[in-house]
């Protein structure tokens, strides 16, 4: 497994800490409306679902709801949710989407975005368009870099890829990628993509969302 991983699996027990940050839960009130509006009536495909903190807001109105993760560690805590008997939760990896014959009408993926390194962004937005539906809406959601409340970068590769030091309660640090893209690059990255993007921004998160090609 890699090393990303490897690093959710280890803290699956403790991920919606990240939902509990008081100055963030405004934005995440309107997330939440916003989400569940979106997919109402869809058939979702989720990816990197974790926890299930958005699968289950999701659930509530969608006409069906497939959820991918690698971690078994963040599956379990997935199944446990209240809507989860409406989701079908699969064990895999979003870099090798299994086959679910394109019945999808929508695709989503929260705080998944920043862990794809950027010269892996074409060929995994290529993968994600090809798993669902012709014309199927693609939808993204991920941190704004905001200084006091997010965890600082410590570090830039040659590539242009930010990592964050993350220190957990056993004291043991995790150098993750986290990259924050801005608005322009969003929308340039779906160019190749399919057609019709748009960027909602809210003072910690961003919402992309565009069609995939036809
Ligand atoms: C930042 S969490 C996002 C969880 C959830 N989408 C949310 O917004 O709360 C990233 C998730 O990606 C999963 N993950 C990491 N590498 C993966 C891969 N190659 N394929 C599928 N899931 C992966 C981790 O297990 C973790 O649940």
């Amino acid at each position: 497994m890699d090393k990303l991983a490897d690093y959710y699996a280890q803290i699956a027990a403790k991920y919606e800490r990240i939902y509990a940050k008081p100055e963030r839960q405004a934005n995440l009130e309107s997330l939440r409306a916003r989400i569940r509006k979106l997919f109402a009536g869809k058939r979702v495909l989720e990816l990197a679902c974790g926890t299930g903190y958005w699968t289950d807001i999701i659930a509530e109105g969608a006409a069906e709801v497939t959820a991918v993760d690698i971690n078994e560690e963040m599956l379990e805590i997935a199944r446990s949710k209240r809507n989860a008997s409406k989701v079908k939760f699969v064990r895999g990896s979003v870099f090798d989407i299994p086959d679910f014959g394109r019945r999808h009408d929508a695709l989503f993926a929260g705080h998944w975005w920043s862990h794809v390194r950027l010269d892996e962004l074409d060929p995994f937005l290529k993968r994600a368009t090809a798993a669902v539906a012709p014309g199927a809406l693609m939808a993204f959601f991920d941190n704004r870099y905001v200084p006091g409340s997010s965890t600082p970068v410590s570090r830039r590769d040659a590539q242009g890829n930010d990592y964050q030091a993350r220190k957990q309660d056993d004291g043991v640090t995790h150098e993750v990628l986290k990259n924050f893209p801005n608005e322009s690059e969003l929308i340039q990255r779906t160019v190749r993509h399919g057609w019709g993007a748009n960027v909602e921004l809210l003072e910690y998160y961003w919402l992309l969302t565009w069609w995939a090609p036809k």
